[in-house]
């Protein structure tokens, strides 16, 4: 058996040498770089030695887990501050913390303790060292499940706590706010609720249409600024595809992009396109009102930036070609300092750990996507259940449980759920997996119309659109109705 696991790791070795090298560079602190990032909030980094295993009465290996901790707002007279619980998500911590700003404004307004913790198997916190993601040894993956890092969360919070009763509460994005309403729901008992910002809980088999995620991206570039930029996008598929026919048409391809590494082998082709996907879902995601960094540097309203070089409709292949490389730009190389486009390394600026993700793809994390050319501007892409599985053995050793998820938080069965707010903008991509309605009155249901991927997590800005200051004041005054009767309730 053993062997066995051996031999497919070694496999994907040869397969896939590029992901292997960056899996073992990437094992231990140095996996992200983070000097780029501008550390705006400040907090003490702590660790608390937390069990690999939370679910084994036989076994006591440990590991330390990582978090970020400010009490400087808590009130010195206050024995029992709130706690703001960040719930945290698929990178390094830090990059949360700066990057949700919301969470430390409202600690001042709340004098509350904040607190980010890291997910395990990301950041700094990796259960078995520099070893964790070594190829040889698959079990050391055995571990990385929603279930051991909601113990990590509970472990944190009862250990933060001590003997005192204080009211703590979550808040996450993303996957992060998939975790802070999960948790909410399995340890209610330890926080009194939870934000979950641009959470798609429910963005798995059966729940969703698979193909939501790319209409909605669709959409929101269809009216950034004229319809001709999804009409544009929706052909360069192809124009691609018959430039790459050719080594004058790959030339044609590498110069009008800069590319680092021309493209030489279909492979190379199905990683750039990949990749171009890749941008526009990230583009679509981060379509915030103003400049940020977030998973790239891009301007404000990126979208309308790529859209308005798309914006004249291009039936020449050449011009087609330049449009599109001078709207990509508009990500790939908005500090104009980028020597060389590199298509294959997908992760490149940002602090998102996507070689962790595949894992947990591979595990619990199965969310179906897929997309048809004809009511979208991607490619045909039927969703593949069958093809996953195949690639998560292969690669990992590990076998994905679609139903897993819906089987342990409930699916779209969420009567019993309490003090959640689900928020959501309308032009965030994953809203389509998100609750745009709330299942029963201790729920609430956020929407926010101009909003991009979580904008109400991030700090408030000038050109914060109306919607969002809305949100940001209602989910305040939800959170403060669930503080005064968590002390009411103590008192
Ligand atoms: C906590 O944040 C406040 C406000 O940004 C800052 O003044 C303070 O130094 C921080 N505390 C720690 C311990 O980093
Ligand atoms: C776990 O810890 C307990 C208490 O320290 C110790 O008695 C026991 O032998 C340990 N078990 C293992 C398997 O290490
Ligand atoms: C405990 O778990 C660790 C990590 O999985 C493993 O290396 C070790 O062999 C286990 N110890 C025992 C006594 O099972
Ligand atoms: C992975 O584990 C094997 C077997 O224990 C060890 O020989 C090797 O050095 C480890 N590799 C890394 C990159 O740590
Ligand atoms: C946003 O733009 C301003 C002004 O051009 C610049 O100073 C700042 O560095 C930019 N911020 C980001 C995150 O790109
Ligand atoms: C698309 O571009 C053409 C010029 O190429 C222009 O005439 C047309 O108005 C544009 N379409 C839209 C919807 O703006
Ligand atoms: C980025 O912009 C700079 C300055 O305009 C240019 O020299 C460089 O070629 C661009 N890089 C890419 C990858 O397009
Ligand atoms: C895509 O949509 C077209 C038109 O509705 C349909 O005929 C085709 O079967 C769809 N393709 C897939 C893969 O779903």
């Amino acid at each position: 058996m053993f062997a066995k696991v051996i031999s497919i790791f070694v496999l994907f070795a040869l397969s896939g040498f590029s992901a292997l090298l960056s899996w073992n560079k990437g094992t231990g602190a140095e996996a992200h770089d983070l000097n780029g990032l501008e550390r705006h909030f400040q907090y003490e980094i702590k660790q608390l030695s937390v069990p690999v295993d939370h679910f084994s009465f036989s076994n006591n290996s440990t590991f330390n887990l990582r978090y970020l901790y400010n009490d400087t707002f808590a009130e010195k007279s206050n024995p029992q501050p709130p706690i703001f619980f960040y719930t945290g998500n698929e990178g390094d911590i830090e990059w949360f913390a700066q990057n949700s700003g919301m969470v430390w404004e409202q600690a001042a307004r709340f004098k509350a303790v904040v607190v980010f913790a890291e997910h395990r198997y990301y950041g700094k916190s990796m259960p078995f060292g520099s070893n964790t993601f070594n190829c040889t040894k698959p079990e050391h993956l055995a571990y990385f499940t929603v279930e051991q890092t909601l113990e990590d969360f509970a472990m944190l919070i009862t250990f933060l706590r001590g003997d005192r009763q204080m009211p703590v509460v979550a808040f996450g994005g993303s996957y992060g706010g998939m975790l802070a309403a999960w948790f909410r729901m399995k340890y209610p008992h330890m926080v009194i609720g939870a934000l979950a910002a641009s959470a798609p809980i429910w963005q798995f088999t059966d729940l969703t249409p698979c193909d939501i995620f790319n209409k909605i991206t669709t959409s929101v570039f269809q009216t950034a600024y004229n319809a001709n930029c999804t009409t544009n996008i929706g052909r360069s598929w192809k124009l691609f595809e018959k430039l790459a026919g050719s080594d004058a048409g790959k030339k044609q391809i590498a110069d009008a992009f800069h590319l680092c590494d021309p493209i030489k082998s279909s492979d190379d082709l199905t990683k750039f396109l990949d990749y171009l996907e890749e941008v526009y879902y990230n583009l679509a995601m981060a379509n915030y009102p103003y400049n940020s960094s977030f998973l790239a540097p891009m301007p404000a309203y990126p979208v309308r930036q790529v859209c308005f070089y798309l914006k004249d409709l291009h039936e020449n292949d050449a011009d087609l070609l330049n449009a599109i490389s001078s709207a990509l730009a508009v990500y790939t190389n908005y500090t104009a300092s980028v020597k060389c486009l590199d298509y294959k390394d997908v992760n490149k600026g940002s602090s998102a750990d996507s070689f962790g993700w595949n894992i947990q793809v591979c595990n619990q994390m199965v969310m179906p996507f897929c997309a048809n050319s004809s009511d979208t501007m991607f490619r045909t892409k039927p969703w593949n259940f069958k093809e996953t599985v195949d690639n998560c053995i292969k690669n990992y050793g590990l076998t994905p449980r679609p139903y897993d998820i819906i089987m342990r938080y409930g699916g779209k069965n969420l009567n019993a759920a309490s003090n959640i707010i689900f928020s959501n903008g309308l032009l965030d991509p994953w809203s389509g997996g998100g609750v745009l309605q709330a299942p029963n009155d201790l729920i609430q249901v956020i929407i926010i119309p101009e909003g991009a991927h979580h904008l109400d997590l991030r700090e408030s800005n000038p050109a914060d659109p109306p919607s969002v200051l809305d949100a940001r004041a209602k989910e305040a005054i939800i959170i403060a109705r669930w503080i005064e009767q968590f002390y009411l309730n103590i008192h």
